[in-house]
């Protein structure tokens, strides 16, 4: 289920949207860098601290620690990031769901580009419509942790998940056909761009975090459903490697699309909603296709939305004592009641800022992957780091030749590098 947690918006909705904002190739360098050196590390430190904890985020540190251990802050505020972007993701699965509803009405067949623009903005003017729709995300996301993630999601998604790589594979090469593909290569992977200011980089380190559910105790979660010999490195590396694709792949298709007919790379959040219904629109068998995409980012969005949703029911559950199903009911509630302000963003609270110009909406979007998820990640990556003995970490990379050269890594970031490069960046960006 870590793939399902890692996969999602963050790489076909966020990523392109935030490569385009910042300029393209510099930027996608620098977040390739980012994964690498330091998501990777912080990933696997994650996964053993969940394995060897064995317990919701606040009280694993407890066993790996001591009982009034001041590392317990990972867990709060893992919880607050997890309730914070839960409630603003949701309301981009509705806009998701409203496009799935539409490709099963009309399909976008022979729809022009105001057409097909003006599907988001009328969408986003609605304020019923924004909260409807979230709504129903939220609502799926509680059943199937109601349920259990045994029950079915885990299946589906190892048919389901694949099925969503092949396709992206198709449109990628469908749109090698495109006269903007040579164009979006260039754009993507070409480090003379000069737009990449200090607060991109901070934003491709946050964007790092975010895509790979790193800094909040997601992955920790899941580490402790592993038993003690799954091979963490290579979960770490797959995972990696399949969320890093899957990112590149959405880029390049919804770049030449944009350098095809002559959009802006800098849209912002409406990127991915502006392109591909166009693509849809002109090639053959479109219909089809926009129900099988939108689909498939619908379940993509739902298996992660279920991760961070379960990190705050867990910590719930065992803190109050309460049943499963009391505190996957109040936890969505209150996730759903704090996403309708994120709802409202677009519309009836447009002009309402929270802070330097920004909506609830971004707010909470920036506040999470700009300081809580890469503040959490420092302080596991510090507690990982420094606090469990060399001999225990060296046994994980007994397992196989590549894991030895990736120890030297693994040590360096997690103890000097991550911790360093996040404070200086936060540091930088906000003075
Ligand atoms: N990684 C997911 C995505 O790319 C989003 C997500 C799920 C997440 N769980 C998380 C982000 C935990 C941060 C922390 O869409």
């Amino acid at each position: 289920m870590a793939v399902g947690s890692a996969v999602g918006l963050g790489n076909i909705w966020k990523f392109p949207y935030i490569a385009g904002e910042n300029g393209g190739g510099l930027f996608v360098f620098v977040y390739l860098i980012c994964i690498f050196l330091i998501g990777l590390p912080i990933f696997i430190g994650e996964l053993y601290l969940g394995q060897q904890g064995q317990s919701n985020i606040v009280d694993s540190f407890k066993v790996l620690d001591r009982k009034k251990s001041p590392w317990r802050i990972i867990g709060i505020l893992g919880i607050l990031s997890a309730v914070g972007i839960l409630s603003f993701y949701s309301v981009v699965g509705g806009w998701i769901l409203n496009y799935l509803l539409i490709a099963l009405k009309f399909g976008f067949e022979s729809q022009s580009e105001q057409q097909i623009s003006s599907v988001l903005e009328s969408l986003f003017a609605s304020p019923q419509r924004q909260i409807i729709l979230h709504f129903i995300f939220m609502f799926l996301t509680f059943i199937i942790v109601m349920r259990g993630i045994g029950q079915g999601i885990e299946k589906a998604s190892k048919i389901l998940m694949p099925l969503f790589f092949f396709l992206l594979i198709g449109l990628l090469i469908y749109s090698f056909s495109l006269k903007g593909f040579g164009e979006s290569f260039q754009f993507l992977f070409s480090l003379n761009s000069k737009k990449m200011t200090v607060h991109g980089f901070l934003e491709a380190v946050g964007h790092s975090f975010f895509t790979l559910s790193l800094g909040m105790g997601a992955i920790m979660t899941y580490g402790s459903y592993l038993d003690k010999k799954t091979n963490l490195i290579k979960t770490a590396f797959y995972i990696g490697l399949a969320d890093t694709v899957i990112a590149l792949v959405a880029g390049l298709v919804i770049f030449a699309i944009v350098f095809t007919f002559g959009l802006k790379p800098e849209a912002g959040p409406q990127l991915m909603f502006e392109t591909l219904p166009m693509l849809f629109s002109k090639v053959s068998g479109g219909p089809i296709i926009a129900i099988a995409f939108f689909g498939l980012v619908l379940f993509a969005a739902l298996t992660s939305a279920v991760s961070l949703l379960q990190v705050v029911v867990a910590y719930f559950e065992e803190r109050f004592h309460k049943s499963n199903a009391y505190a996957t009911t109040i936890c969505s509630l209150v996730i759903f009641l704090v996403g309708v302000l994120s709802a409202l963003s677009t519309n009836v609270l447009s002009e309402f800022y929270i802070f330097k110009k920004l909506t609830f909406f971004d707010f909470l979007d920036n506040l999470s992957s700009h300081y809580l998820l890469p503040i959490g990640g420092l302080l596991i990556s510090l507690f990982f780091g420094w606090k469990i003995e060399l001999n225990k970490i060296k046994e994980i990379f007994s397992t196989s030749k590549l894991a030895k050269h990736y120890f030297f890594i693994l040590i360096w970031s997690t103890r000097v590098l991550a911790p360093l490069a996040i404070t200086i960046l936060i540091i930088r960006s906000t003075i």
